[in-house]
């Protein structure tokens, strides 16, 4: 990521001679500027701080995904997006803006700015075609709420497994879903996207009419412009099988032998589970999301989860929606205000030492963290998620997930009660590289990792670098944004960026 008193200087480098003349060094001074041409240009779409729209424009799932803007947007249509990136990009002005969706997003500064929010919460249209099977859904929208308008139609489509996550990032960084197995990632699934580019010029970007962008778009973020709408393949929906299941500290072997097991035989791609190791406050615990998509579960898929003895367990035949909003709430973590740290294992198989390691990472960090953050409710979680064959419908994109090397993301994650202690993230950060290094050294003992496996970016930290996300497709990625970027609008944004040179 960029921090962002480091653009100026890039883009310097990246632009050179006449144009870097231009840039101003004075971020604040840019975005005071923006905001004062925005507010003449688009009145009735602009915020300021203090006010209700600004409030929730800036507001993220994370607080420490968080910062003050000088002003917040809300575009109503690709003509005010143009207007937007016109004036942010403009040659004497160069603000730092930042594109939301659902605001999920782990780290500072890839869907927050101190300069010019943008919040894409107007495009919240979405529209069916039962011809073609497909959805147009803006980016405004969260999974949830795009399940609840597909649901009466009896379609679905391969998003987010948790409510409040946002289409828009998740679809545009890769999308690990409740139907992988069946039908890809997220990304495999989209037939095509509307975007404004940097230069203004709205585009319906399809794989026949613009196949770099596709390409692109396929896991490049916020790279090449903002996009307002994606096209996804929908399919029926029947009512599944599932819930989730909560185990108490005194079967851990157990329960660790019966997810070794799953990973290794299942063969069903309508069966997903999500295994969580948790410590919260320095309480241990372990559980698993079972997922079958149908109205029941073929014998032996979920056997052995469900006749360990549990502390809860509430997997039975229900509506997609009702399982979403049964096992995860709002997707909040219901501890008001928090910071967090996230990052990603890449893994094959998930064998017994390696879930033995999350479990004695999980339960060390838990404890020394809950003491290091005194009277903070402290969260540590490491997730396996043992999908079968999630590159097996890979039609490849911008984030690389070949059928050759099929690794899943192991999960990492770490959260505190915010307070206003700057120390907290550093702490994080750290903690959650060293949790996620631990568990991938195992792993890769076990020959179920090597270190050179591609992370996925929407879970990876901020300063992984882009070969490690993008692997060989880095070059075609930088490429394609000095083409449709060659004035480096979109450098004034946060994330993993392309077209400076940077790898
Ligand atoms: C509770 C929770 C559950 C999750 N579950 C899953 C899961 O099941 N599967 C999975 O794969 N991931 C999951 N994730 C990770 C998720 O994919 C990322 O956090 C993702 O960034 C969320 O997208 P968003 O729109 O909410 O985020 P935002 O913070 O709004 O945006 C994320 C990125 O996308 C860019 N972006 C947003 N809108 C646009 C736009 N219109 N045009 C261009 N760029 C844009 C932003 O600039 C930013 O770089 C989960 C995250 C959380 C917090
Ligand atoms: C952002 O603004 C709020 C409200 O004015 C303030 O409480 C907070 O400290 C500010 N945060 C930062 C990081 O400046
Ligand atoms: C395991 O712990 C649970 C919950 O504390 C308890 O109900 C159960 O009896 C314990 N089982 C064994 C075998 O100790
Ligand atoms: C921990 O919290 C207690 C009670 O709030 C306080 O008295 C103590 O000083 C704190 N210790 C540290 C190391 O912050
Ligand atoms: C685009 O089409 C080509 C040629 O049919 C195909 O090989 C490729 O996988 C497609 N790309 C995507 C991202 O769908």
């Amino acid at each position: 990521m960029l921090s962002l008193p480091t653009v100026p200087l890039l883009l310097a480098a990246y632009l050179g001679g006449a144009v870097s003349a231009q840039v101003t060094t004075d971020s604040h001074s840019a975005a005071s500027k923006a905001c004062g041409l925005l507010k003449i240009e688009l009145p009735n779409l602009i915020a300021f701080p203090g006010s209700a729209q600004y409030g929730s424009d800036i507001a993220h799932w994370a607080t420490s995904s968080v910062q003050n803007a000088t002003c917040s947007i809300e575009p109503q249509t690709s003509k005010d997006v143009a207007t937007i990136l016109g004036i942010v990009g403009r040659d004497d002005i160069r603000a730092p803006f930042a594109v939301k969706g659902g605001g999920h997003a782990y780290n500072l500064g890839h869907s927050s700015t101190s300069g010019v929010q943008i919040s894409m919460a107007k495009f919240n249209a979405l529209t069916h075609d039962p011809v073609a099977n497909t959805v147009t859904i803006g980016t405004g929208l969260t999974w949830d709420q795009v399940y609840t308008l597909l649901e009466p139609l009896g379609i679905m489509v391969a998003g987010g497994r948790v409510p409040g996550v946002g289409i828009a990032g998740l679809s545009l960084g890769g999308g690990y879903s409740w139907k992988t197995d069946q039908f890809g990632l997220t990304v495999d699934t989209i037939v095509a996207h509307d975007i404004v580019l940097p230069s203004g010029k709205f585009v319906h970007v399809t794989n026949k009419t613009q196949p770099d962008l596709f390409f692109a778009l396929k896991g490049g973020l916020n790279n090449f412009g903002v996009v307002t709408a994606i096209t996804y393949e929908s399919h029926p929906q029947t009512l599944v099988f599932a819930g989730s299941v909560a185990y108490a500290p005194n079967v851990t072997d157990q329960f660790n032998n019966a997810v070794a097991n799953f990973d290794l035989k299942n063969s069903d791609p309508k069966a997903q589970v999500i295994v969580t190791y948790a410590s919260v406050f320095g309480q241990f615990s372990s559980s698993i999301d079972l997922f079958y998509d149908a109205p029941s579960v073929p014998p032996g898929v979920f056997d052995e989860f469900l006749s360990i003895p549990s502390v809860k367990s509430d997997v039975k035949t229900r509506k997609f929606t009702e399982f979403l909003s049964t096992t995860f709430g709002n997707g909040d973590l219901g501890i008001g205000p928090f910071k967090v740290a996230q990052n990603v294992i890449p893994v094959l198989k998930y064998t017994i030492p390696v879930l033995n390691q999350m479990v004695n990472q999980v339960t060390t960090l838990g404890a020394s963290l809950t003491q290091k953050f005194n009277g903070s409710v402290v969260v540590v979680t490491c997730s396996a998620e043992p999908f079968t064959l999630p590159f097996a419908h890979s039609k490849g994109g911008a984030y690389p997930h070949p059928p050759s090397r099929q690794v899943t993301p192991g999960s990492p994650f770490i959260a505190v009660q915010a307070t206003a202690d700057p120390t907290q993230e550093a702490i994080l950060a750290n903690s959650v590289k060293q949790l996620s290094h631990a568990v991938q050294a195992t792993a890769v003992q076990e020959g179920q990792s090597r270190w050179d496996d591609l992370l996925y970016p929407n879970y990876a930290i901020a300063g992984t670098p882009l070969t490690l996300m993008y692997g060989s497709n880095v070059p075609r990625l930088n490429q394609i944004a000095k083409n449709v970027d060659p004035r480096g609008v979109m450098q004034l944004t946060g994330g993993p960026k392309f077209g400076a040179g940077h790898t």
